[in-house]
């Protein structure tokens, strides 16, 4: 049995110096690929409500929608540290809101963190949340639950003010007790700075190599999601026209009636002939 990695786990590692890595998972199989290559982060995105329920955007997922995936996914995690995205006002609503819905996560879904969007706006329900007992992490840069009040899906902090008040959110989300920070789409030298003036890691995504670990949506990284690839996705291996071709040969073989041949048929033991006597 693989020893579990908690939250000081992952705080250690940016102590020692050793990069994080973090993807998302929807579902068993996934779930298990990932910890078995030893990802340390599963985070159970609501980029699930895009690239495996269809919608335009992750606005529309629900708490039921997230608990469902996140207890599928921790039926396939042993070792990695699962963390459940609170949807779209599961949150903003208020503390209580954010602990009752923060609380289903764990108790119902078996994750051991949640993550918020949102900067020292957020900060007071994230102090409750943490104080509440769930380790929580923070999400600031693009936070595409809020992508139209920034413009769409841009790139973050370019300017002076805005890079002031992104680390500026960092630094509060530490206070109030988050145990890590991802940041989305912002110039690489403001994440490292941001990496440098905090003590808990950061995680991101878009946002250079001066960060204490990274993320990616699984099905970008792996060629899946063929709608959109952001500038920053690196495609490891482009899976979706394997899968194509895949189920091309699939259909032709069952249309010629070449699949199922006898390697993947069995064979009766007992003599059918027996069955046709008088037509009974
Ligand atoms: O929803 C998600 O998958 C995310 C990551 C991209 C950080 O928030």
């Amino acid at each position: 049995m693989k020893k579990k990695l908690t939250v000081p786990d992952i705080i250690a590692m940016k102590k020692a110096g050793e990069k994080i890595a973090m993807l998302t998972a929807y579902e068993v199989s996934f779930a298990r690929m990932l910890d078995g290559a030893g990802i340390e982060i599963v985070l159970v995105g609501d980029s699930l409500g895009m690239v495996v329920l269809g919608y335009d955007s992750t606005v529309p997922v629900t708490m039921e929608e997230m608990l469902h995936h996140c207890r599928a996914v921790n039926r396939g995690v042993e070792q990695a540290l699962l963390v459940g995205d609170m949807p779209f006002m599961s949150y903003q609503t208020g503390s209580r809101d954010a602990i009752v819905n923060g609380g289903r996560f764990i108790k119902e879904a078996g994750c051991d963190a949640v993550k918020l969007e949102g900067g020292s706006e957020i900060c007071d329900t994230v102090r409750a949340v943490v104080r509440a007992g769930i380790a929580v992490m923070g999400h600031i840069g693009l936070t595409p639950q809020t992508a139209g009040n920034l413009g769409g899906f841009k790139v973050q902090g370019k300017d002076l003010d805005s890079a002031r008040q992104l680390l500026d959110s960092a630094r509060d989300l530490e206070a109030a007790g988050a145990f890590a920070v991802v940041l989305e789409c912002i110039p690489d030298q403001l994440a490292a700075l941001i990496s440098e003036k905090l003590s808990i890691p950061t995680i991101g995504i878009g946002a250079g190599a001066g960060c204490d670990g990274q993320v990616l949506v699984t099905h970008d990284m792996l060629g899946l999601f063929e709608k959109f690839v952001p500038k920053f996705v690196k495609s490891y291996v482009n899976l979706a026209p394997q899968i194509k071709e895949a189920v091309a040969s699939y259909r032709s073989e069952v249309k010629e009636g070449a699949y199922p041949d006898a390697e993947h048929s069995f064979v009766m033991q007992a003599d059918l002939s027996a069955l046709l006597d008088n037509g009974k």
